[in-house]
């Protein structure tokens, strides 16, 4: 008797669900996309592979696009992803909040590790937004304004020089260099010190000691393709993989960390003082002058999550392709001899006079930018579709979840010449840049917050090495740049030559 009912049951579930998938598919099978492998998987087992051999998401969307056209559906097992370069749609999913939202489940898996929150789910970047994301964002930002965040540069210079003797010192030992081991802890850096004004090396050190086992679960994690190890039944019957109790430990350090420079901050007397991003972060999480510590230290790890592996990558991607571009490099050089050489910028230079040097080294603004275009960090976004919407020809039914990849933006020949050449002069004659199609940042209000401090960091960065060394291209590496999707993208040969300049 029970037996019958289970099975009932379940035919009944079965046959709902076979119901279910088959609406979904009419749904949107007018849309244009490549043909489902299978009911059930849908496109999945195409995604994996092709993915694997473009290198990274948005360069298996970009063949895509160049196939299907504009708007296309993607089927990740039975669910739609619609994927769109239109830029009217472009624009919609950009700036209209009411119409694309940020998935509620996008950032889940890092809302926590085990039973300890990692980023939550309302930190600044991973609320999927309302009025009290509205309310933090609007308070975050003036803390990363040119105007601000140049009181922290001379923070930026002394890991700068750090970075410089490190990247001599490998070269040294080892006749070559590692860019992205040498890079590894400096970014982490960066962020505790002109973000959260953490000035003694020993304190640095803990932090991205304790930050780095956390990363290290999350690319064993994104790597492991066994879908069961992520699960929560897994985590309960101890079957996630050996790495989830070490970063869950660690994880739990670091927070303490955080909340103990948060006390002290508040405790001092010393908030509002430092105007570094750990006021801001005090100030966005407190209401009717209570504080919400899990709030703010899940912003104080949203920091170092969103702004580490963006900029480091970044970097890498800018000596790699410095070494395949020799007479941009050699231009580059050129531009900080006669600016930041020439005006005798140091580390005893005034900010102002540090931030009007770097003004005028529009190269160096151009060369990130098209390293940026050629390479975004982020390659892909992802948002749900509100309400009905009509891209072109095709009616959307709301519901699905919606993707514009930076990388097919960045390297649709539609809207650039000769996509794949490196080349910063377009940035030169910027007004010839289609709005929307630069977007490694994206752009409108979800736009990232930590885009100024970034670029300063790497512009401060980049002149104080170029103004001592400069890079070769190692002769065992590729011409082409390799990537792989991680996380992020992630580039999979980083060795450089590094020569003391004269
Ligand atoms: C080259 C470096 C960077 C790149 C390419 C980059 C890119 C991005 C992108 C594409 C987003 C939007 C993510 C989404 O739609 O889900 C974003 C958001 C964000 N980024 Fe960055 N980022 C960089 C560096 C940083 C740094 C250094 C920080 C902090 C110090 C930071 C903090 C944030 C935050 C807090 C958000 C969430 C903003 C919001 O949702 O309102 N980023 N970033
Ligand atoms: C975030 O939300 C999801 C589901 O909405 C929940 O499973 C998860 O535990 C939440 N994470 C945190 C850290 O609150
Ligand atoms: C910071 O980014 C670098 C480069 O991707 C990575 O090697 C390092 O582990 C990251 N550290 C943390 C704490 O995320
Ligand atoms: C996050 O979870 C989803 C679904 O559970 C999974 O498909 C995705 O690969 C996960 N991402 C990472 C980085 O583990
Ligand atoms: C910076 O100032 C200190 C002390 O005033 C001086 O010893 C040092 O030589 C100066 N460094 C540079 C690069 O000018
Ligand atoms: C480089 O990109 C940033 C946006 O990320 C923009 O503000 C700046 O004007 C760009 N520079 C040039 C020369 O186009």
């Amino acid at each position: 008797m029970l037996l019958t009912v289970i099975f009932g049951a379940s035919t009944l579930y079965l046959i709902w669900w076979i119901l279910w998938i088959a609406m979904q598919h009419n749904k949107y099978d007018h849309i244009p996309g490549p043909k489902r492998a299978s009911f059930f998987l849908g496109n999945l087992k195409l995604m994996a592979t092709e993915t694997i051999k473009a290198g990274n998401l948005g360069s298996f969307f970009l063949d895509l696009t160049l196939e299907f056209g504009d708007v296309f559906v993607l089927w990740r097992a039975t669910l739609p992803t619609v994927v769109t370069c239109d830029l009217p749609a472009v624009k919609e999913y950009y700036t209209n909040l009411k119409l694309f939202k940020k998935p509620k489940q996008g950032y889940l898996n890092l809302s926590r590790i085990g039973q300890t929150s990692f980023l939550g789910n309302h930190s600044i970047l991973s609320d999927a937004g309302g009025p009290n994301w509205e309310r933090k964002k609007r308070i975050m930002d003036p803390g990363f304004k040119i105007s601000r965040l140049q009181e922290h540069i001379s923070k930026f210079y002394v890991i700068g020089e750090q970075v410089a003797d490190d990247l001599e010192k490998a070269q040294i030992e080892n006749g070559f260099v590692d860019f992205a081991k040498v890079i590894a802890p400096y970014t982490i850096h960066a962020i505790s010190s002109a973000g959260f004004s953490v000035i003694s090396d020993e304190k640095l050190k803990q932090l991205s000691d304790g930050a780095t086992v956390i990363a290290d679960h999350w690319v064993t994690q994104f790597k492991s393709s066994n879908f069961f190890s992520r699960t929560r039944l897994a985590e309960i019957l101890g079957m996630d993989g050996p790495s989830r109790p070490v970063a869950e430990k660690q994880l739990k350090y670091l927070r303490e960390l955080g909340k103990q420079l948060i006390l002290d901050r508040v405790e001092s007397g010393n908030f509002g003082k430092a105007n570094d991003a750990l006021d801001f972060i005090i100030r966005s999480n407190e209401e009717n002058g209570e504080l919400n510590m899990k709030l703010s230290v899940d912003d104080f790890m949203t920091m170092y999550e969103a702004g580490n592996v963006t900029t480091a990558t970044t970097l890498s991607f800018f000596i790699a392709q410095m070494t395949r571009n020799v007479d941009c490099l050699e231009k580059l050089i050129r531009e900080v001899d006669e600016i930041w050489v020439g005006r005798g910028i140091s580390r005893n230079s005034s900010n102002q006079d540090i931030v009007a040097a770097l003004k005028d080294m529009v190269y160096l603004d151009a060369v990130i930018n098209e390293t940026l275009r050629i390479h975004p960090p982020v390659t892909v976004g992802n948002r749900i579709l509100q309400h009905d919407m009509k891209i072109q020809n095709y009616a959307i039914p709301a519901g699905v979840a919606f993707t514009v990849s930076q990388q097919v933006m960045h390297h649709h020949p539609q809207f650039w010449k000769d996509p794949d050449i490196f080349n910063p002069d377009r940035f030169l004659h910027s007004k010839d840049i289609i709005p929307f199609t630069f977007v490694p940042f994206i752009v409108g209000p979800r736009r990232c917050l930590g885009k100024n401090f970034a670029i300063l960091e790497m512009k401060v960065f980049i002149s104080i090495w170029l103004s001592r060394l400069t890079f070769e291209k190692s002769s065992s590496s590729k011409e082409e740049i390799l990537t792989e999707q991680s996380l992020l993208v992630r580039m999979l040969d980083t060795k450089t030559i590094v020569k003391m300049r004269g």
